[in-house]
């Protein structure tokens, strides 16, 4: 029988470059490649069960340890009982009490007029990001910005708008970039407010400067740093632009919140229109009205002591393995935020180190081309507020000895 069109499509998707160096560095490293993991079991200590065998999960974005809560996992279950498993409509039509009382309680933690939900950050920046430009305006990117904000830019080139990157967090650059792209009507610069494979923070105020001189809003994913960064947990624009009404604001509400979904700032009047705009929003399901509870006991906890309690937590981690890695010689990238990343390199390096890590009792995650530049492989240590104290100082411990390692293999190579 001839093949089926789908057979040779497999076969011919499966020549393409990025799927074969996958593949490749699938079946040359076995034994190192902790992708794809399947996870048996978790704990309150961030445990992770894999094989049977109990490591310590350093790669969650759970940072304040929400996820365990149990003021959390009640709202979850109060969720539940009330609404059921899902409403199963878009938004389009008509949306669950729970979701308005989300998006205001966003927004009065912010000190935003409004915010609107989407199901994911990734829904958000694909909804949002063409739903506020037109033919005449202008996307920028910030060359290393979130996949997600780099996919908005496109649907945003399909529908017209003109579209590049520019050089990683330079505002000069991003004066220029902007120069040579005109004319336009608006221009709609987009940057991570952590970026996520190295922890750093982009200077925002002199983003946000350059912007306003050049008849452009900074648009902000700040999925990172919502519910962590600056005072309140605010996040890193309200953090460190003095006035950030020239701004929208994305955060998650799948990170530090340990819900579902994704959220853009903005005033009543936008988001009028970007539910209108948003085909992510207009064509697509909501967040499940369980989480949009549990979004709002989150929202609750943000503005209580126990925030003060689980943020001085995490910064004491965060501390804790800042310091212990610079004891022991190990600069890492950012180092002021819950992503702590250490620059390996080599892919292969990258990968054994933690694979050694796993080996001694610590998941990290080696994260290498194409989610960063080739030859930039990182180890990434996400820090949890419920990471133990002497789990982060025997990661600290362990990094060292895994780098230790690779240093000794090349010597005697
Ligand atoms: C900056 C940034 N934007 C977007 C996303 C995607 O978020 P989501 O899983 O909600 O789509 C991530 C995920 O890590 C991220 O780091």
């Amino acid at each position: 029988m001839d093949s089926l069109p789908l057979d040779e499509l497999t076969a011919a998707i499966r020549r393409n470059g990025l799927v074969r160096f996958l593949e490749q560095y699938e079946k040359s490293h076995p034994d190192l490649h902790l992708k794809d993991l399947s996870v048996e079991a978790l704990d309150d200590d961030r445990g992770m069960w894999v094989n049977g065998r109990r490591v310590v999960n350093f790669g969650s974005d759970s940072f304040l340890g929400l996820d365990r809560h149990p003021r959390i996992l009640a709202a979850l279950r109060r969720g539940v009982e009330k609404w059921g498993a899902h409403n199963g409509t878009s938004r389009a039509f008509s949306s669950v009490e729970a979701n308005v009382e989300a998006e205001a309680k966003l927004a009065r933690w912010l000190g935003v007029e409004d915010t609107l939900i989407y199901p994911s950050v990734t829904l958000t920046n694909l909804g949002a990001i063409p739903a506020l430009v037109g033919r005449q305006d202008l996307v920028l990117c910030d060359q290393l910005g979130h996949h997600s904000l780099q996919e908005g830019m496109r649907l945003a080139q399909a529908a017209g708008a003109k579209t590049g990157l520019f050089p990683h967090a330079d505002p000069e650059k991003l004066r220029l970039a902007l120069d040579e792209a005109g004319p336009y009507r608006l221009a709609l610069v987009c940057v991570d407010g952590i970026y996520s494979m190295s922890g750093t923070v982009p200077p925002l105020a002199e983003l946000d400067r350059v912007c306003r001189e050049r008849r452009a809003i900074l648009y902000v994913d700040d999925a990172h740093a919502m519910g962590v960064h600056g005072p309140r947990g605010r996040g890193t624009a309200l953090a460190h632009i003095p006035d950030p009404s020239n701004t929208l604001v994305v955060g998650s509400l799948s990170k530090a919140f340990s819900c579902f979904g994704g959220f853009i700032s903005c005033s009543r009047e936008l988001k009028k229109i970007l539910k209108m705009r948003s085909s992510s929003f207009v064509f697509g399901g909501p967040v499940p009205p369980a989480y949009l509870e549990a979004v709002c006991e989150a929202c609750d906890i943000m503005e209580s002591v126990e925030f003060m309690r689980l943020s001085g937590l995490l910064a004491r981690n965060i501390r804790l393995l800042v310091e212990g890695l610079a004891e022991r010689g190990i600069n890492c990238l950012g180092g002021g935020t819950p992503i702590v990343t250490v620059l390996v390199g080599d892919e292969e390096d990258a990968l054994r180190a933690g694979k050694t890590l796993f080996d001694l009792g610590y998941y990290v995650q080696s994260v290498t081309f194409p989610a960063v530049e080739y030859h930039r492989a990182v180890l990434r240590l996400q820090v949890n507020s419920n990471h133990r104290e002497s789990d982060v100082q025997g990661l600290a411990e362990s990094v060292a000895s895994a780098l230790g390692k690779l240093h000794e293999k090349k010597r005697a190579a």
